[in-house]
């Protein structure tokens, strides 16, 4: 760990006793109350749903301001890393601490070339999965069965095994994510090539097809590599959380790295990106665009419909990687001469939230998933490929949690406690 400091105590008294709790203060001055002896002193434990205010680890990797829309990663504005790095050295930086230098980066790179194919008897599962199996269900699948295929990587105790095993993920998630698109359209499988970036690799194999010398479009293929990097970390999120959960058992990383695809696969989550392009097409098909009729569903009390793409559990101002995302979805419209209807919806719905008091008294603010599902759309990606995209983004950060996890010395197995509100003891008879 950088950066911690014990700044003091907090006193809590409950009846006659009082005790002191250890105030913790990380590098950015996030304070926490360290209550890792409350129930041992008082018997008691707290109560938090959702973890709203539970902190359940000490960490490098990213940090966030939710308040002044700030995304770090290991130091690293949002915005930096998105308009000058690849993908692939935010996922080195994530994992290893530091940017790559050259050589660190060709030898990723190597890495990431030599396990992009899938194993012969993994190629064949995709035969199975029924035609319209959601892509999600497919890679949470072939992650986990990684862990049969490469069980010697289940050691992580040398560097070396690290990288090949965080390449591998990497890489083979891309050709299983491209494979699952293919197989859900009836088309033959495109197999990865070494000449091409970990970008054009995955366009290539989604879009090329035996009949089409399909030519990677550098506005598509940087568009890409942007999005990616906005997805690749976002601290203790749900499936960071739920990858690390699986993980504090001892499970192995390809299990808990499939748990997390599931994680993200809700809508309220990842899913989201799918649901705001399904949320605005309804808008058009069954309320003839009318945002005001949606806006007030969305505000109603007594009807569980949200707004998809708004709202997020940190960030109480614009979310950073939604500024980046709004820009980039123009651009590349633009760039590819393209005009969506869904883009001036999407427009207009967020000038209404952002001027509603319902939204504003709530600080809530467009998220990632508003405008990165119509930046995909342009890109030619299909909608039920929205989330496989946020996971393979995703997947750097989600090893960098599960490895910084291993390492934590205070690390133990993750198991909450409860309030039971069920029946007191009772007999059968
Ligand atoms: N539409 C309407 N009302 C909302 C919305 C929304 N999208 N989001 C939150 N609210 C209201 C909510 O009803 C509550 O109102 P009240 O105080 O009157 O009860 C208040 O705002 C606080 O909401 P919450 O549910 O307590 O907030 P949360 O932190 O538990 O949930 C969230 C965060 C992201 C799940 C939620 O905002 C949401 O459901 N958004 C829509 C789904 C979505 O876009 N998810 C993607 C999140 S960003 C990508 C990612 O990290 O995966």
């Amino acid at each position: 760990m950088l950066n911690i400091k014990n700044t003091g105590t907090a006193t809590l008294t409950i009846g006659d006793k009082t005790i002191k709790l250890p105030i913790l203060e990380g590098s950015e001055h996030e304070k926490a109350i360290d209550i890792r002896a409350l129930r041992k002193e008082t018997g008691f434990i707290t109560y938090d749903p959702g973890f709203v205010n539970t902190g359940c680890c000490k960490s490098d990797i990213t940090y966030i301001d939710g308040e002044k829309g700030i995304l770090r990663y290991r130091g690293y504005g949002i915005n930096d890393l998105a308009d000058t790095c690849e993908f692939v050295e935010v996922a080195y930086l994530l994992v290893h601490g530091t940017l790559p230098n050259k050589k660190q980066q060709t030898e990723f790179s190597e890495h990431l070339n030599n396990h992009s194919m899938l194993h012969e008897d993994m190629r064949h599962f995709f035969n199975n999965f029924p035609d319209h199996a959601h892509p999600m269900a497919t890679l949470s699948a072939m992650a986990v069965s990684l862990s049969s295929f490469y069980p010697e990587l289940e050691d992580t105790s040398t560097q070396e095994n690290i990288d090949y095993k965080v390449t591998r993920l990497l890489s083979k998630m891309r050709t299983a994510a491209a494979f699952s698109y293919k197989k859900s359209i009836g088309h033959p499988i495109v197999q990865p090539r070494h000449d091409l970036t970990y970008c054009e690799n995955f366009l290539n194999m989604m879009f090329s097809t035996p009949v089409n010398n399909y030519q990677v479009d550098p506005i598509v293929a940087k568009a890409l590599n942007k999005l990616l990097i906005l997805h690749a970390d976002h601290e203790q999120n749900c499936s960071a959380s739920v990858v690390k959960m699986v993980g504090s058992s001892e499970a192995n990383l390809y299990a808990s790295i499939s748990a997390g695809i599931c994680a993200l696969w809700g809508p309220l989550h990842g899913g989201a990106n799918q649901h705001v392009i399904e949320m605005l097409e309804r808008i058009i098909e069954e309320d003839n665009g009318d945002v005001k009729k949606v806006i007030e569903r969305a505000k109603d009390k007594n009807d569980s419909f949200r707004l998809m793409g708004v709202g997020h559990r940190v960030y109480k101002s614009y979310d950073p990687r939604a500024k980046v995302a709004k820009q980039m979805c123009k651009d590349v419209l633009a760039k590819l001469g393209t005009n969506d209807p869904l883009v001036d919806l999407a427009q207009e719905l967020e000038e209404a939230v952002l001027a509603d008091e319902y939204f504003q008294s709530r600080s809530l603010y467009p998220n990632i998933d508003f405008y990165t599902g119509l930046t995909y759309r342009a890109m030619g990606i299909p909608t039920n490929m929205f989330t496989v995209m946020f996971a393979i983004g995703r997947i750097p950060g989600w090893i960098a949690q599960w490895l910084e996890m291993k390492e934590d010395p205070h690390g133990r197995i993750g198991r909450p406690r409860q309030i039971y509100t069920g029946p007191t003891q009772r007999s059968i008879s």
